[in-house]
């Protein structure tokens, strides 16, 4: 991702419940071991993003969200494939989220692409109040 996908990326964001702001993305970009990733269309057009970062071998996948007009094509499966393959050429040997346990899209989403379930955070969420399930992908 880079500054010019910004402006995208913030409308794909506004879509989606726990958005982040123009703001917030703008820093990430300038975070270093952050990595992020967009997919486009042959059009160029952004129709998803992911923001992830690295702490020694493991790495936090932080945001994944995909245009709601074109969610269930695959876009979020070709997005963690992307980053899967990124991580593995750094060494980093997992990766972890968090995800809302009513979130039953992202949960089976997740799964799909071999993520696993190793915990859980009792309240973790507010704004709806809501547990944090946390899964993990191990890359090695
Ligand atoms: C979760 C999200 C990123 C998935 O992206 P996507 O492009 O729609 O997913 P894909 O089309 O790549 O789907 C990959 C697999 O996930 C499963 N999946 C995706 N959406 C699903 C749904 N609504 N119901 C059930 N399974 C679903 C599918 O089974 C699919 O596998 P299959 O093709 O073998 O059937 C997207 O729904 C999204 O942006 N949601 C809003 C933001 C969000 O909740 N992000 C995660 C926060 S932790």
């Amino acid at each position: 991702m880079v500054q010019a996908d910004l402006g995208a990326v913030a409308a794909i964001e506004r879509e989606a419940l726990s958005s982040w702001s123009a703001r917030s993305l703008a820093e990430e970009l300038q975070v270093s071991q952050a990595n992020q990733g967009v997919a486009e269309s042959a059009e160029k057009e952004i129709l998803g993003w992911y923001a992830c970062r690295e702490v020694w071998s493991e790495a936090e996948l932080l945001k994944i969200t995909v245009k709601k007009a074109n969610r269930e094509r695959g876009v979020g499966r070709f997005l963690l494939g992307h980053l899967f393959l990124e991580l593995q050429k750094r060494k980093i040997t997992c990766l972890f989220l968090e995800v809302r346990s009513g979130n039953r899209t992202a949960i089976r989403f997740y799964e799909k692409n071999g993520f696993l379930q190793v915990g859980i955070r009792p309240g973790y969420y507010t704004d709806p109040p809501d547990s944090a399930l946390i899964l993990k992908k191990n890359l090695s």
